[in-house]
């Protein structure tokens, strides 16, 4: 079965995804690169980092995966839609290697890129982005990307199965938060936590079956 699935997405203390103002300069607002400092680390994301339990989750991102969906304030920095040449911040072979789903108000034509991933654009509410990613996936899982605004927005529409959240200790005070509005979401899933010693505390929730 295709399950939906997200992956280190790190929030602060405080739950924010992300801080603010998102820029071409500044992606990550006031954040800066603080939510992601425990990946940089690690082999999955530089040929000589470690190895250890950062390394064993951030690695699962893509095993199994055959989709992405993410939202527009992830592909690019405010007013993205006005710039015809904005390919997303990753170069000519970003790191998805398979078809990507960007959720916009504004969609525009698809952009094949190297290395398997191309960029599709889309407005439709959740469960309709994750009939037609479910289909290019072809039998694969799907990955919910981010930013934390998607990603709330497939919480509360009860459509993940598996999330891995990283929470960095650190408190942003402002941003993009992802608990709002999912009072008790808990009581839906399976809740287990591994501390790292790089600080960071992974947390896994796996839908209950039947939930
Ligand atoms: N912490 C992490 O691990 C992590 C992971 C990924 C990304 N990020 C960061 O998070 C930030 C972006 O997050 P965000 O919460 O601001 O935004 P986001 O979730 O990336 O995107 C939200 C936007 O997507 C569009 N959208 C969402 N649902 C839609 C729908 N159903 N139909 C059509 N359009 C839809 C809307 O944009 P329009 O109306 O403008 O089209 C909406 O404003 C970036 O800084 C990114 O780098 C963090």
């Amino acid at each position: 079965m295709s399950l939906t699935r997200i992956h280190n997405l790190s929030i602060s203390l405080d739950g924010f995804g992300t801080g603010e103002p998102q820029s071409a300069d500044a992606p990550f607002g006031h954040a800066g690169e603080r939510l992601h400092e425990w990946m940089f680390g690690t082999r999955f994301w530089d040929a000589g980092g470690t190895a250890g339990v950062d390394n064993a989750f951030a690695e699962r991102h893509s095993h199994g995966i055959g989709a992405e969906i993410m939202g527009a304030n992830k592909f690019g920095p405010p007013g993205w839609q006005d710039d015809t040449a904005w390919k997303g911040w990753w170069g000519p072979n970003p790191p998805f290697h398979t078809p990507t789903f960007v959720l916009t108000h504004r969609p525009r034509p698809s952009i094949e890129m190297e290395g398997g991933t191309t960029f599709h654009f889309l407005a439709a509410a959740p469960a309709e982005a994750l009939e037609t990613a479910r289909e290019a996936a072809e039998g694969r899982d799907v990955r919910i990307g981010g930013g934390p605004t998607v990603v709330r927005d497939f919480l509360a529409a009860g459509l993940v199965d598996h999330m891995h959240l990283v929470q960095v200790p650190i408190v942003l005070g402002r941003g993009v938060r992802i608990w709002d509005g999912l009072e008790a979401l808990e009581d839906a899933y399976d809740v287990e936590a591994v501390s790292s010693p790089s600080g960071v505390t992974h947390l896994t929730f796996t839908r209950k079956a039947g939930s």
